[in-house]
């Protein structure tokens, strides 16, 4: 093997650091610096590549690539991709497809895994067809008053609304009356998204809080347990809403929740993924993230296996 570079692609608008580690983690394991690359650079408009990327990517043989961008030159066989957000996806999906062609080594170019892990009401349909566990849900398409006060209803009357594709809590909303249905229906009127409603989980403290997990999973092994919990009942459980994050030693993990993250990722193709879940109701899974952020430990925990992985596929 010659000494190529390592790539680490990633969207160099998106502030949330785990790029840092990834890097750490690739200069530990080549004991050299990897390029970074702004995976901006390779988005098109469509995701068929209908309108160009300002990149340049071409297949040199023997799973090798040329990546040119802003007149910068690197030669790779391995591309470790992290940090695209959610809403930028589709336009990443014509550079992936190419890395894919090229027979690169990535864990990070399977477009219908993310697509399915992206877009909440296909990560539904997948849990649905292959078991995984999850609150009844029903997804909403600017829908009319009538149509959301059914489903609303239907479900109980205690929801949780959330957009399609999201991250980070943003546009999420718990849902318990007529009035707040209609807040919200018209807050993803304004901002053009999909949504869907899904019962609430119940996943409650003995003193009312929220509660909840998060697991990374990479090639089927847990490799991080998070436990998160919310004072705000109705604020979602995610760190940038307020949430405490506990690290959790394996054997502090809930029985079963190891299962049931891993089942969910299988369901979804994804090499590694973060696991959003609760132990209540019966153990469920809310949605499963492509690209996990980490903090203590996650250099460790996440980015070495990870590349690692790269390194030896
Ligand atoms: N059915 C539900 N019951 C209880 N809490 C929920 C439910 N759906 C979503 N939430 C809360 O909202 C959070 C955000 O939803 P999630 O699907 O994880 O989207 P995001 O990508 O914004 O993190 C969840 O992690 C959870 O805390
Ligand atoms: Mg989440």
């Amino acid at each position: 093997m010659g000494r190529r570079d390592l790539v680490l692609l990633t969207d160099h608008s998106s502030t949330e650091g785990t790029r840092d580690a990834m890097a750490t983690a690739a200069r530990r394991l080549t004991g050299r610096e990897p390029v970074l690359v702004d995976a901006r650079h390779f988005m098109t408009d469509g995701t068929d590549g209908s309108r160009d990327a300002t990149g340049r990517i071409d297949a040199v043989g023997e799973g090798t690539v040329r990546l040119e961008a802003e007149g910068r030159v690197v030669t790779t066989d391995t591309v470790v991709v992290y940090e695209i957000p959610p809403h930028r996806r589709p336009a990443f999906a014509h550079c992936q497809r190419q890395l894919r062609a090229a027979g690169v080594r990535s864990l990070g170019t399977d477009v219908e895994a993310w697509r399915a892990a992206t877009e909440k009401d296909r990560t539904v349909e997948r849990f649905t067809r292959d078991g995984v566990p999850h609150m009844p849900t029903i997804t909403l398409s600017r829908p009319g008053p009538e149509a959301a006060t059914q489903a609303f209803e239907r479900l109980g009357g205690d929801v949780w609304a959330r957009p399609c594709v999201g991250m980070g809590g943003d546009d999420v909303f718990h849902v318990t009356t007529h009035a707040q249905l209609a807040a919200a229906a018209r807050h993803y009127a304004d901002i053009g998204a999909d949504w869907l409603i899904a019962q609430d989980a119940r996943n409650f403290t003995a003193d009312g809080r929220r509660h909840q997990y998060r697991v990374v999973v990479l090639g089927g092994r847990v490799v991080r347990a998070t436990e998160h919990v919310q004072a705000d009942p109705d604020a979602p459980c995610n760190e940038c809403r307020g949430a405490v994050s506990t690290l959790l030693e394996t054997d502090e993990i809930p029985p079963g929740i190891p299962e049931l993250a891993i089942q969910a990722t299988k369901s979804l193709g994804l090499p590694l993924a973060g696991v959003d879940l609760a132990a209540e109701s019966g153990g469920v899974v809310f949605e499963v993230n492509v690209h996990p952020a980490f903090g203590t430990r996650g250099v460790e925990q996440i980015a070495l296996p990870y590349v690692a992985a790269h390194l030896q596929s």
